[in-house]
């Protein structure tokens, strides 16, 4: 079992240090590390949409002077035949030196983990996490914010779906974030990340209308309607456009705020609000591949072994979500983590009464 990044949370708060820092370092003075990789080969393994993600991680690898292999379309791929994630992530694992891969089945990146015979990156499994996307964040925020300590951070749009939003409260929850959760309540975050919040002693506040919070924010975090994830495209089209940040809305912000956003955009952001110097999406992009660069360099120089993190039970349940892998890929062992009277499925972090 290989060291694999499926969720910060693994991270110890230094390791973290180490990666923004050496991403810090590669933004000042990248031709340092030109040859950082040479020699070893990233696999991209992309069973769902990318841009940035995708083309971040093979920038990155190449500017490092390594080599990327890999598919964007599974349907190009024997997955197309019938091939499980087991098979093939045990069969790339053998060609590569590190796989980062997304998949759209929440738990995808824990079960491709235990396969894997080389580190192995969660790119985004399905709605639940996206732990690349918030090491891009965290460097754009020491870049843009000068740290991480301490920031008022307005998390707008859908925050049920969204992955990177996620990822990035967990990991805040560390630096002693404050955060406004500006949605719909048919997008309100998943309860277990406003438990873990709480256990943390993170303070939040949800709130309905983006103009009633942007006043006190240092970091607006604008977000997509992740259309993919809704059963009908009547409940897509009952979500999408409640929100968008125009130029009238930052006449509310402060002066030192900053405008974050993973990208796609769709209709959330004004175009004209790209011309207002707060907005940082376009240079957040950028960092995504320091950030990565950071982060490959990190897993290949410590490519330690770990435990088995399966935790198999007897008369172990089935997983209650319907988009956790572990219900798609019958070969794949239960296994849930238990805290009290509440067992936490290992892959996706379901939570079910025991
Ligand atoms: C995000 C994703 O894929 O979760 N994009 C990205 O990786 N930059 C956000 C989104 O798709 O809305």
């Amino acid at each position: 079992m290989h060291r694999h990044l499926i969720d910060l949370e693994s991270y110890s708060t230094p390791v973290l240090e180490r990666i923004l820092a050496r991403a810090m370092d590669i933004r000042r003075a990248p031709q340092a590390y030109a040859h950082a990789c040479e020699g070893k080969i990233l696999a991209t393994l992309f069973y769902e949409p990318s841009t940035r993600t995708q083309m971040s991680f093979q920038t990155a690898m190449l500017r490092l002077g390594g080599r990327t292999i890999g598919f964007d379309n599974p349907l190009n791929s024997s997955v197309a035949k019938g091939e499980n994630l087991k098979d093939t992530i045990t069969v790339v694992s053998g060609y590569a030196d590190l796989i980062a891969m997304r998949n759209p089945l929440e738990g995808s990146a824990f079960a491709a983990g235990l396969y894997a015979g080389c580190p192995l990156i969660n790119a985004g499994d399905g709605g639940h996490l996206h732990p690349t996307q918030t090491l891009t964040d965290l460097v754009t925020l020491k870049v843009y914010k000068g740290g991480l300590q301490g920031l008022t951070i307005g998390l707008c749009g859908d925050l049920k779906n969204g992955r990177t939003v996620h990822s990035l409260i967990k990991t805040m929850c560390r630096f002693g974030a404050k955060f406004v959760l500006i949605s719909t309540r048919g997008l309100t975050l998943p309860q277990y990340l406003k438990d873990f919040m709480n256990a943390s002693g993170c303070s939040f506040r949800e709130c309905f209308r983006l103009e009633d919070a942007i006043g006190e924010l240092d970091v607006l975090y604008m977000t997509r309607i992740q259309r993919e994830r809704f059963d009908s495209p009547e409940q897509y089209e009952k979500e999408r456009r409640v929100y968008c940040l125009d130029r009238q809305k930052m006449k509310r912000a402060r002066q030192n705020l900053i405008v974050l956003h993973p990208l796609p955009r769709v209709d959330e952001i004004e175009i004209a609000v790209d011309e207002d110097e707060r907005a940082k999406y376009f240079e957040q992009a950028m960092c995504g591949v320091y950030a990565r660069m950071s982060l490959l360099i990190d897993m290949l120089e410590n490519d330690r072994e770990e435990p088995s993190p399966i935790h198999p039970l007897s008369m172990a349940p089935a997983c209650p979500n319907a988009r956790c892998i572990v219900n798609h890929e019958p070969y794949l062992p239960c296994s849930f983590t238990q805290a009290g009277d509440i067992l936490i499925c290992d892959y996706c972090e379901e939570r079910l009464l025991r």
